[in-house]
């Protein structure tokens, strides 16, 4: 008798697991369907389980003979990060440390494939000048493989290329805060903080994006955003005599806030202003704070970094310390407040903070061409060909998880 009903409830869940299985294959081919049509793309290999990618360690590889690109195959370099033609003595092992996570591979990005699966996509950065350092390692690994561009301004950016055989479009909008801000002086009649004692300083609109990039989110498909050297200038937003004047809504924020409280604000808005505009579809990435490595001073007060190798793990604490007087801790400081504002929205944080840490080697240093060493900026070709590598990563995972949602 038992073994009858056994054998009957067996026969039951197996058809009811058959039904269930057949009906979850039948709703993501329905959706995958859907979405490629209305899409009209694929990802290359979709990546679904998650890596800590920022786990792992630099290992010199001797097999890499050439960079990805070189300046005379792509003028888009900007001069000042030029290692290889400006003869920094390690310029040429910059490009041969490759990052391997402990638990996964981070697959090298393919130029080839890359243009092959994002046609007809647009592709804008939007920061500052170390976003700009990316993207040109971002373009001119594709134009190593795709010569025919068209070069102009996509929707307010700094600059901007389309791929002419494929429609891919990657450009750079410019901007510091992301806000738009200006220089304030108590002529401008602003009652309430003249009232405070306040008579310079800089006018910050926590609301309203700079109109270099405001644009961007209904234009672009894959949008790659950053913010953070600029909120620790002291040299420009002094404290004391030309600090950072909150508006909102087109009126001082009374009583005056912190730059701590202003950069979360800002967050706060430029992710919902995104959000209420991007495209169907869209990725929307927020990178991570790019480490300095600045030592024995500051940039403005002699620090330098005349490093050959990357830094031990024990040497990067160290540097990175509070106790080293805070040169290069902005890092830290930039990253919570970022991981606070992405946090429940469509955001995805693209970590290179740790994997950076490590390269004191590949900044310009002293070979960048200006009166103080750039230990801020990145030679290229060099580490942002690695944050390009993670983006493309993160880009396949992201789309993978939007192929069934
Ligand atoms: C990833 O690895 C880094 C470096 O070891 C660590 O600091 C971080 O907490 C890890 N993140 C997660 C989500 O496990
Ligand atoms: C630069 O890249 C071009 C195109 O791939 C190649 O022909 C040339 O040899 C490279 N130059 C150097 C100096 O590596
Ligand atoms: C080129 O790509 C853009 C998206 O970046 C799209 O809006 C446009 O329709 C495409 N043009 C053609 C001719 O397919
Ligand atoms: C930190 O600053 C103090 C005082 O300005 C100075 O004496 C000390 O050498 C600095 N330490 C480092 C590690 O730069």
């Amino acid at each position: 008798m038992t073994t009858v009903s056994n054998r009957h409830l067996h026969r039951h869940i197996l058809i009811l697991s058959l039904l269930l299985t057949f009906s979850i294959l039948l709703t993501f081919s329905l959706n995958k369907t859907s979405y490629l049509r209305n899409h009209r793309r694929h990802t290359t290999n979709p990546v679904r389980t998650f890596c800590n990618y920022s786990d792992g360690k630099w290992i010199y590889d001797h097999s890499i003979p050439h960079p990805r690109y070189n300046a005379s195959s792509c003028k888009e370099i900007y001069k000042g990060w030029n290692c290889l033609g400006n003869g920094k003595s390690n310029a040429v092992d910059v490009f041969k440390w490759r990052w391997k996570p402990n638990h996964c591979v981070l697959p090298e990005f393919n130029p080839v494939s890359f243009l092959n699966a994002y046609r007809d996509t647009s592709i804008g950065f939007v920061g500052d000048s170390l976003n700009r350092n990316m993207f040109i390692s971002f373009f001119c690994t594709l134009k190593q493989v795709s010569g025919e561009v068209k070069k102009w301004r996509p929707a307010g950016a700094d600059r901007g290329f389309t791929f002419l055989k494929y429609n891919l479009t990657v450009a750079y909008h410019r901007t510091n805060l992301l806000v738009r801000y200006g220089r304030w002086s108590e002529n401008d009649n602003d009652g309430k903080l003249t009232n405070l004692g306040y008579k310079e300083g800089y006018r910050i609109d926590v609301d309203i994006p700079e109109s270099t990039w405001a644009e961007a989110p209904t234009f672009h498909d894959i949008l790659i955003f950053n913010t953070g050297h600029w909120w620790c200038a002291p040299s420009k937003f002094n404290p004391a005599k030309s600090p950072m004047l909150f508006f909102e809504k087109d009126l001082p924020v009374v009583p005056p806030i912190s730059p701590d409280a202003g950069f979360d604000l800002v967050l706060k808005n430029m992710i919902s202003y995104v959000e209420a505009r991007k495209r169907p579809g869209s990725v929307l990435l927020f990178r991570t704070q790019s480490p300095r490595h600045f030592e024995g001073g500051d940039w403005d007060t002699g620090g330098s970094c005349m490093r050959q190798r990357p830094l031990m793990r024990k040497q990067v604490e160290e540097l990175f310390s509070l106790e080293n007087n805070g040169t290069n801790m902005e890092a830290q400081y930039v990253n919570v407040h970022l991981h606070k504002a992405v946090k429940g929205t469509s955001f995805s944080s693209l970590d290179i903070t740790s994997m950076s840490e490590f390269r004191a080697d590949a900044h310009p240093s002293n070979t960048g061409g200006k009166k103080h060493d750039d230990c801020m900026h990145w030679c290229l070709p060099g580490i942002t060909d690695i944050w390009n590598d993670l983006f493309i990563a993160k880009l396949e995972y992201v789309k993978s998880f939007q192929l069934v949602s």
